[in-house]
């Protein structure tokens, strides 16, 4: 499998080293507008694998697109990050000409690539991949919900007092502050749910704390956060080379399901060759539907601006 990743700032060289430790892709080619900095990256990130055990073969290029033709995935990383205090939804002016003009290029040297977009805001710039490029929607996947899970369960398990691995849960809706969802009655310990072990009182706090990860760690490093996004990445690129029709929540374009139309959004996808192969409805409350439905109405909002 060979994988572009555009961007080789701190979320980029993440997504490039967690995709080439698991050692399933033949090829990893970092992109960059800054002059030598991809090729460094690379370069860099190749002198871990004698280390590391890995044989895929990463190199970088400057603004040059012809070095990615062929990939089956691209991952868009490109963009500036939030700043603490800002909002995701304020990184649309920046982000939306350079994730348009990235995604174009992408598809004249890959035309049967899956784009996994991480730019911010990320339901909005999947929304606009889709119109800039026109592929068929399971290609176009919107990383967020994968990452706001991995920061639920992190924040469970601390609610808990548990290893991460006993913790399964779910976070849909937009990838912003107020919009996500994560699905705390669904939530479980080996299969009991979270409920029998933490008060309402604790649940609502994990609950606010996830919502807010993303901005917790943009006040503590003073810009967006790299390793956790990176790892979002790896994961789906990883279910895409395997085929393991995965789910993972993660935004996509609706055209119906969960009453909602012509936007993208956080809800459970199965993840496999094909890129998001099938949008898994399930049952929510009226609260959770509710959530929803202010959730997309936000990210329509954001749409408009663009
Ligand atoms: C985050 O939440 C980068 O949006 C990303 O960390």
């Amino acid at each position: 499998m060979k994988v572009t990743v555009v961007g080789a700032g701190a979320v980029g060289a993440s997504c490039a080293e967690y995709i080439a430790i698991k050692n399933f892709a033949s090829e990893v080619v970092l992109v960059d507008i800054k002059e030598g900095f991809a090729e460094g990256k690379a370069m860099d990130l190749m002198q871990t694998a004698s280390l590391n055990g890995f044989d895929t073969k990463i190199t970088g290029a400057t603004n040059d697109y012809s070095s990615t033709a062929g990939s089956d995935v691209a991952v868009i990383t490109s963009g500036i990050p939030r700043k603490p205090g800002m909002t995701r939804e304020e990184l649309i002016s920046t982000n939306a000409g350079i994730v348009k003009s990235v995604a174009e290029s992408l598809i004249k040297e890959s035309p049967e690539v899956i784009i996994i977009v991480v730019s911010n805001p990320m339901d909005t710039m999947t929304y606009l991949t889709h119109k800039a490029t026109g592929l068929p929607k399971n290609r176009i996947i919107g990383m967020g919900g994968a990452l706001d899970s991995a920061r639920f369960k992190y924040r469970l398990a601390e609610a808990l007092d548990a290893p991460i691995s006993d913790i399964d849960g779910m976070v849909i809706g937009g990838h912003s502050d107020t919009g996500m969802i994560p699905l705390t009655r669904l939530a479980t310990r080996n299969s009991v749910p979270v409920s029998a072990f933490i008060s309402d009182e604790r649940m609502e706090e994990v609950k606010q704390a996830t919502k807010v990860g993303g901005a917790t760690l943009t006040k503590l490093l003073g810009t967006s956060a790299w390793y956790a996004p990176g790892a979002a990445v790896s994961a789906l690129v990883h279910a895409i080379a395997n085929d393991s029709k995965k789910m993972f929540p993660c935004s996509c374009l609706l055209e119906g399901e969960y009453g909602l139309s012509d936007l993208c959004i956080g809800v459970p996808v199965k993840i496999g060759a094909n890129g998001v192969e099938e949008i898994v409805e399930i049952e929510l409350t009226d609260s959770e539907k509710e959530e929803l439905a202010s959730s997309a109405e936000a990210v329509s909002k954001t749409n408009g601006l663009l």
